[in-house]
């Protein structure tokens, strides 16, 4: 299907997801739709981004919703592999002994916490790419360190597929979109936008010292009381802060001076109880 629409050169987009769609994911394919003839999403859960112990057995599957969904929003496909599909049936019939070396880009954020976790994630979109070959592939600012390595796969691997990035969905009260948004106890779902809040406060600082600072006077940096007042905050209000910090883009290590002219990005997780919030916002100082 997907190659007829190559040979009639009609544009292909891809959105790939774990499925449990909701308005940010169907945010990413309105935006998909604005680039292509056909949009292809994909739906799977993908085993090998999981750590034991982390919830793969119990994320949310609701296949026959997410293809009504897609429906609607005018997807011309939905690309549902089971696990034997991607990864076949076991070992010996499908050795895996190849897997992907991230340098650097995964040692901060969310790659320090969950190790193995972005190769999970490479190793599968490695994988679409090569079965949907799509001219360009949206994925959500949500998930910011994944969007910037998948750039550089694409980049670095010669993949001939534009990367989109999708801006954040979020809650009315400011708590983005997710998933794993319905495992929270309602005590929980009241307090959960104050990661978001706590971001955009940072931002907003630094922003501030930004204006302030004339225009060739240089670095800015950054106050160590910003932070620690936040993480104060996080603790006081029984989150289980994993980290919150300032990165430099692309590489993704942190940063303790603000360069104008830069993109960085200001990023969190948190638990809340068993449930793991992530959420970033990102300081443009050109
Ligand atoms: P999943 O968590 O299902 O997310 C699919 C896509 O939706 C990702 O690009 C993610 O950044 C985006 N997304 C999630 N919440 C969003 C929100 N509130 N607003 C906008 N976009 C949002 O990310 C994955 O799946 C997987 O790692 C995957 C890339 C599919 C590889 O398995």
């Amino acid at each position: 299907m997907v190659s007829e629409w190559h040979r009639q050169g009609e544009r292909v987009a891809l959105v790939p997801t774990m499925g449990a769609l909701h308005d940010g994911h169907l945010s990413l394919i309105r935006q998909a739709k604005e680039h292509a003839a056909h949009v292809v999403v994909s739906v799977f859960v993908n085993p090998t981004q999981f750590a034991p112990g982390e919830d793969y057995e119990r994320y949310p599957r609701t296949l026959e919703t997410d293809m009504e969904k897609c429906r609607s929003e005018g997807v011309s496909l939905v690309f549902a592999p089971d696990r034997n599909e991607m990864y076949g049936s076991d070992d010996e019939e499908r050795p895996h002994y190849l897997s992907v070396r991230i340098s650097g880009m995964n040692r901060h954020l969310c790659g320090a916490s969950r190790p193995g976790h972005f190769e999970g994630v490479l190793q599968v979109v490695n994988k679409l790419f090569n079965i949907v070959r799509p001219d360009v592939a949206v994925f959500g600012q949500k998930d910011i360190q994944q969007w910037f390595i998948i750039r550089q796969m694409a980049e670095e691997f010669e993949h001939p597929v534009e990367i989109l990035m999708g801006p954040t969905r979020r809650e009315s009260d400011g708590l983005a979109k997710s998933s794993r948004n319905v495992y929270l106890s309602p005590d929980q779902r009241r307090k959960a936008p104050m990661l978001f809040a706590s971001l955009k406060r940072v931002s907003d600082t630094l922003r501030e010292q930004i204006l302030k600072q004339d225009a060739d006077s240089g670095e800015i940096p950054v106050p160590g009381t910003l932070l620690s007042g936040e993480k104060q905050r996080f603790a006081e209000n029984g989150f289980k802060l994993d980290y919150f910090s300032i990165v430099g883009t692309p590489d993704l290590q942190p940063v303790d001076v603000i360069v104008p002219g830069r993109l960085y990005v200001i990023a969190a997780a948190a638990w809340l109880g068993n449930t793991r919030l992530i959420d970033n916002v990102l300081l443009n100082t050109r």
